[in-house]
């Protein structure tokens, strides 16, 4: 089969490693990918929005199959572009995966359906929200209601950080339109945790649990990233909250989308809290996350294409889906001043002395004349593979520092949660 992936981030190089495994895959592209996808694909520079171009491609190369990494296409309706020519595409719908483009859907079919979550309220007014963070105090959540790359929530830990994040939102509009309207919510405090599944209508198929590193720094300090590094699977998460996740989050979640006549089908991404009264719901997003598929993906014993196609053929709920028992650990290497203002173009040396165990995923990297340089703000994901979490943290530390750049930086503490209570 021909297949066409979308994006060019570290998910969508792991997506591309993972489907290239496959025996039936005989081509995979990429549009528009980065300078490590180039490596196992080819890249074609069409931008992931360009849906008349992706599709007049689709169509030149006779591609089978089209898989969506990012949201803003699947937001934009990707899914129902492609179908409506009759071009298999796996991803949401664009009803659908509203579940993520909009922060106020998400959380008033949580209130509606019962599904666990923060207290909260939405607003259109700054006027109206200064004065309900002033009545509620902090520590408070202050969230731009629609796509801010990740960036769009402040956990305000001080009234005045509750207050300037509304201002710059509302007022100067740092995140355009998405932050025209915010949503406040309730400050939780407990460990996070992600859960993937393949949704498909009412069928849920849980992934394995993984946990994501937000803010930029050791310590969780400092602002909130795009995700700086992420471990699986979550050993003080056992199994069994895990299946209660599922039956009183996700399976409800997914049956909510079809009562809303619009039903999932593709990766439904539930980010949690585990808050002392139990799990609640941080957020949803319509695809992979980005670190954890570069620490699922290498997990995934089944071949994901046989998986996809199966889904599309409304098979899900039958399709073998087996996991390894290695631990996975994925650090993301950062240019110098990300998640603020960064510079680009730094050249990146030593990929050849890691060890050829390591995983290298590039997100932000790119060719030039033959080199290898930054292009963005998450530049690259190392990740290892271990008989234990341990294991496998102490193998990504000691490859990663092999690699170098001007300006580098990345944490040094991804998996420590996972020791925390032992
Ligand atoms: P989100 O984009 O909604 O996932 O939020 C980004 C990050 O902000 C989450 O991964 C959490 O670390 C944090 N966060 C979001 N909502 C809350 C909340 N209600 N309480 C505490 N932390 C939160
Ligand atoms: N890791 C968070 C996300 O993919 O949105």
């Amino acid at each position: 089969m021909k297949i066409l992936v979308i994006g060019q981030g570290g998910r969508e190089h792991a997506l591309v490693w993972k489907l290239a495994q496959s025996p039936k895959v005989k081509t995979i592209f990429c549009a528009p990918g980065n300078g490590g996808i180039a490596q196992m694909a080819t890249c074609v520079s069409i931008s992931e929005e360009d849906f008349s171009g992706l599709a007049q491609f689709v169509k030149d190369e006779g591609i089978d199959l089209t898989v969506v990494g990012p949201e803003n296409p699947l937001l934009n309706g990707i899914v129902n572009f492609f179908e409506s020519r009759g071009l298999a595409i796996y991803g949401p719908s664009q009803q659908a995966a509203l579940i993520e483009g909009s922060k106020e859907f998400a959380k008033d079919l949580m209130k509606k359906y019962g599904i666990p979550t923060a207290e909260y309220e939405s607003f259109n007014n700054y006027e109206l929200a200064l004065s309900y963070v002033r009545e509620k105090g902090a520590p408070i959540v202050v969230k731009a209601d629609g796509l801010a790359a990740g960036k769009g929530v402040v956990v305000a830990h001080s009234l005045q950080e509750a207050e300037e994040a509304i201002i710059s939102m509302m007022k100067d509009g740092i995140f355009g339109d998405a932050g025209s309207k915010v949503v406040i919510e309730e400050y939780l405090e407990g460990e996070e945790m992600t859960l993937l599944s393949f949704v498909d209508g009412e069928i849920v198929r849980p992934m394995v649990p993984s946990q994501d590193h937000k803010p930029v720094f050791d310590g969780d300090k400092g602002p909130n990233t795009g995700g700086m590094g992420a471990y699986s699977p979550v050993p003080h998460i056992d199994e069994s909250l895990i299946e209660e996740i599922v039956e009183n989050i996700v399976k409800p979640t997914a049956k909510a989308m079809v009562l809303e006549n619009r039903p999932f089908r593709g990766i439904l991404y539930t980010g949690l809290m585990m808050t002392k009264n139990g799990p609640k719901v941080i957020e949803y997003n319509a695809r992979f996350g980005d670190p954890e598929t570069q620490v699922i993906l290498p997990r995934l014993e089944s071949d994901l294409l046989d998986i996809i196609i199966a889904h599309l053929q409304g098979e899900l709920a039958s399709v073998e889906i087996k996991w390894k028992e290695d631990a996975a650990v994925c650090v993301i290497m950062a240019s110098g001043g990300y998640p603020g203002k960064y510079g680009k173009g730094k050249v990146i040396d030593g990929l050849n002395e890691v060890s050829p165990d390591i995983l290298i995923f590039h997100a932000g990297t790119k060719l030039d004349l033959g080199k290898l340089v930054t292009s963005g703000g998450r530049v690259l994901g190392v990740t290892a593979l271990g008989s234990s979490i341990q294991g496998a943290k102490e193998k990504v530390y000691e490859e990663i520092c092999k690699v170098t750049f001007e300006g580098v930086h990345y944490r040094k503490d991804i998996a420590n949660k996972a020791f925390k209570y032992q």
